[in-house]
């Protein structure tokens, strides 16, 4: 499974900490930015991300804001991309067994690098269920496409 990864300014820390998870699960990852010595502006990444996992380059992407909902609103606009807002254990495991999430979003002024590091443990190997959720995507597919 290959990973891209990117924060904005707000999100730096907890991204350091989830390049550190992948190198122990040997995950292949790519990290996007930002090289943030000032403020940025977060949809510049979000966009980045989501199109490289729309476009199949990468299986799954994870981005980090200050609050991680402009990362999650501006990577739900690209087409194919189901982004999951996600500060706790329960949603990170839910929305990949209900919602095959293929992004996720954390915020850093929300949660810290301990609790975002379980998250996205949970969310990075956590199968998607199918079955009655597979036709509950196919209408937000089929809505997407016209
Ligand atoms: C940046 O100040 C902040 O707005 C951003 O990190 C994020 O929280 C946006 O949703």
């Amino acid at each position: 499974m290959k990973i891209a990864i990117a924060s904005d300014h707000g999100g730096v820390n907890i991204r350091k900490e989830l390049k550190r998870l992948m190198d122990e699960l040997g995950l292949e990852y790519e990290d996007f930015g930002c090289e943030c010595g000032t403020s940025v502006d977060y949809p510049d990444y979000a966009i980045l991300v989501a199109e490289k996992v729309a476009s199949g380059e990468f299986d799954r992407g994870i981005l980090v804001c200050g609050t991680g909902i402009g990362m999650s609103i501006a990577a739900n606009k690209v087409k194919g991309i189901r982004c999951a807002l996600v500060h706790d254990l329960f949603s990170a495991k839910a929305t990949r067994e209900h919602n095959d999430s293929n992004m996720l979003a954390m915020g850093e002024r929300v949660i810290g690098p301990g609790l975002a590091r379980e998250i996205a443990k949970v969310w990075l190997t956590t199968d998607f269920e199918g079955g009655r959720h597979e036709n509950r995507l196919g209408k937000i597919k089929a809505y997407e496409e016209n």
